[in-house]
């Protein structure tokens, strides 16, 4: 090989680093490029998250304001009112369904839309419920109905607060699979507390079940009749016919599938007999609403509950093990092995699927 001259070695060594160069600066544009693009997409990402959060901080507004401007208009009818009314101060509408003691109605009182209870004679004593209905109407909770007045020469009528979208049962059952556990979880959470306000006012419910829990606009659930059932009491027609939910036992009536064993047994209620009730929701909750104890008669229930018998987890549709191991501490034989309401409501909130 011809030794290379010192000019050519010098020209190819700095050709060869200009190349170099060349090639680095070409890389580097084209990073920077790459990373001006990324850092455009983010900002479009970051811009479309900001728009939706924005959208969302909107949506929730205006549903608070309706919310309030709702509970606003409720509150002067309360206090605006004499609490006990004439039948004449109602107007009634359509019929919103129909229970074992009446019929519901949508109906008008001071312009307000208004949901109107009539009881069937006989239901109860008008003096017993006036007693009870006085209690009632001092129970302001967001998870409770509130009871707006009452007509108490018969037909009795209860007037509440209107909620749009009906009974819980009804709602689950046209929403079979169609629901994830996130929603479940917050009915039962929005029932638990209604339920633990009612606990803390030493209030005993009585008839907890997803029938007796109404669903309003935005995913908002409130329990209903509260206390009622005790002042109801078996209407002579009634009495010795069993209905589908309730038995009568002598004058009084039970909810059978419902009620805890002790409340049976020996006919005293107690918060702890609302705990176990919770649990029979849950179940209404996680199977769309499906009767419980499935495939058993009532014959059946009374004597294989108090011996010891629960119903097995739900399978179809899925129940998650978590939800299921709540119910089953609502359903612990000693009552006192129950959980309050208000520790329910924090377990809720760790429920996996
Ligand atoms: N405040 C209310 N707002 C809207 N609908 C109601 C209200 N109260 C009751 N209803 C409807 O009337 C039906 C009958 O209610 P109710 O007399 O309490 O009987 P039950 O509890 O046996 O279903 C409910 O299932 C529900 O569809
Ligand atoms: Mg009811």
């Amino acid at each position: 090989m011809m030794p290379m001259s010192g000019e050519l070695s010098l020209f190819l060594t700095l050709s060869g680093a200009l190349g170099m160069v060349a090639v680095l600066l070409f890389n580097l544009v084209r990073r920077r490029g790459r990373e001006e693009e990324a850092e455009k997409k983010r900002q479009r990402r970051r811009g479309r998250e900001e728009e939706a959060e924005k959208n969302r901080q909107r949506r929730i507004g205006r549903e608070e304001e309706a919310e309030s401007k709702q509970e606003r208009k409720i509150r002067q009818t309360v206090s605006a009112d004499p609490w006990e009314i004439n039948h004449s101060s109602i107007k009634l509408g359509t019929c919103l369904g129909e229970g074992f003691f009446g019929v519901v109605y949508q109906g008008l009182y001071n312009n307000t839309p208004v949901a109107v209870k009539t009881l069937r004679r006989g239901t109860m004593a008008p003096r017993d419920f006036l007693k009870e209905a006085q209690i009632m109407k001092t129970m302001e909770h967001p998870n409770l109905i509130q009871l707006l007045a009452v007509c108490t020469e018969e037909p009795i009528y209860i007037i509440t607060e209107l909620m749009k979208n009906g009974s819980l049962l009804d709602y689950l059952k046209v929403r079979v699979g169609r629901l994830h556990l996130n929603d479940q979880i917050e009915m039962a959470a929005q029932v638990a507390s209604g339920m633990a306000y009612l606990e803390m006012k030493k209030y005993i419910h009585r008839d907890l079940a997803a029938r007796n829990v109404l669903v309003g606009e935005n995913n908002v659930y409130k329990v209903a009749d509260f206390g009622l059932s005790r002042v109801l009491q078996a209407p002579p027609m009634l009495c010795n016919q069993t209905n589908l939910y309730y038995i009568s036992v002598g004058k009084a009536i039970f909810p059978l599938r419902w009620t805890a064993p002790e409340a049976i047994a020996n006919e005293t209620f107690t918060i702890k007999c609302d705990v176990w009730s919770f649990g029979i929701l849950l179940y209404e909750i996680m199977t769309f609403g499906k009767m419980p104890y499935p495939n058993m008669n009532d014959t059946q229930v009374k004597r294989m509950v108090p011996d010891g018998y629960r119903m097995p987890c739900p399978v179809d549709p899925y129940c998650s093990q978590d939800m299921y191991n709540i119910m089953l501490d609502c359903w612990k034989e000693n009552k006192n092995d129950r959980p309050t309401f208000k520790t329910l409501k924090m377990s809720l909130r760790n429920v996996r699927g």
